[in-house]
């Protein structure tokens, strides 16, 4: 059979799942696809596949490996793919920054995998590659100075444990007919459901670190601009999927002392100085 040997490791996970619809519905060329994620899901089916453990004897004869791990996983194994002679696209946040592996959104900068010395190419948060497709033309065209961006972001971001929280606090909420007093998981320190959380990722000062991120990115895919970057993004919204929209949000507040809002009851809570440590 010709086609990539292709491996997907963090399959079992939201992103994981998704990478592997996405490449059996566009028929990607694949000769061998392996499915990895940690040892508790060896032996789990996904389709036709069975699931493996991810470790450096996996890797060898691979020619293409998606990572979806978290990112101190991915650390530890994205270079022993890369070693064992796969091109790595990583998902997580682990390469993002480093200098010798390229940031590509290829609708952006495609032209930023000639340059990928350690066989390791990084994608970027999902917040950053939403806004960057557009502006990219815009900045090649004129020039961006100044950017402000607000972004409502899905359940789904802060990966399974995100969607289980979501789920677990709408049977309660559907079965009492109350909000939820206290979170049903651990991937939000607030209960997420029928809620908007001002803030994703964990905090420094008023800044969250999907904020950083963002302003970091951008800059690093679009070639040092624009030079100011103000990313007042990330609020959680209790929906499960990306793309989908609160009714209600606290978008444009000010991060200095902002309060979560239920959306419906008008109840404020102070903002939790950690929401979920991810994407
Ligand atoms: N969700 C999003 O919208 C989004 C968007 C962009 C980027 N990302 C990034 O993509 C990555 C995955 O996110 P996710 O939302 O898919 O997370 P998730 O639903 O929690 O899935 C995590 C995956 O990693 C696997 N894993 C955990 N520990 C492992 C280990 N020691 N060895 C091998 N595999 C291991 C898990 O396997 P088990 O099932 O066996 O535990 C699972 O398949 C994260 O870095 C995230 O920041 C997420």
């Amino acid at each position: 059979m010709t086609g990539y040997r292709v491996g997907i490791v963090g399959a079992t996970g939201v992103v994981g799942r998704e990478a592997l619809r996405v490449l059996q519905e566009r028929t990607f060329p694949a000769s061998t696809l392996k499915l990895f994620a940690s040892s508790r899901s060896v032996g789990k089916r996904i389709g036709a596949h069975v699931v493996e453990e991810a470790s450096r004897a996996a890797f060898h004869d691979l020619e293409l490996v998606i990572f979806d791990t978290p990112d101190e996983v991915a650390r530890e194994l994205v270079p022993l793919a890369a070693a064992a002679g796969a091109t790595v696209i990583d998902n997580s946040a682990a390469f993002r920054m480093e200098p010798d592996v390229p940031l590509v959104i290829p609708e952006v900068n495609a032209e930023a995998l000639r340059h990928a010395p350690r066989r390791i190419i990084a994608n970027p948060n999902c917040t950053t590659a939403t806004i960057a497709v557009p502006l990219a033309p815009l900045h090649k065209a004129a020039g961006l100075r100044r950017l402000i961006a607000c972004s409502y972001q899905s359940v789904s971001g802060a990966g399974q444990r995100g969607v289980d929280q979501l789920w677990a606090e709408l049977q309660e909420a559907g079965a009492s007919r109350r909000t939820p007093d206290r979170p049903r998981g651990s991937a939000f320190a607030e209960p997420i459901a029928l809620n908007v959380i001002p803030a994703v990722g964990s905090m420094r000062g008023a800044v969250s670190s999907e904020e950083t991120k963002v302003a970091a990115e951008l800059r690093k895919m679009l070639c040092r601009g624009p030079r100011r970057v103000r990313a007042a993004a990330g609020c959680r919204a209790g929906a499960e999927a990306t793309g989908s929209r609160a009714r209600r949000g606290t978008g444009g507040r000010s991060r200095r002392g902002a309060r979560s809002h239920h959306a419906g009851g008008g109840r404020t809570r102070s903002l939790p100085r950690r929401q979920n440590p991810r994407r």
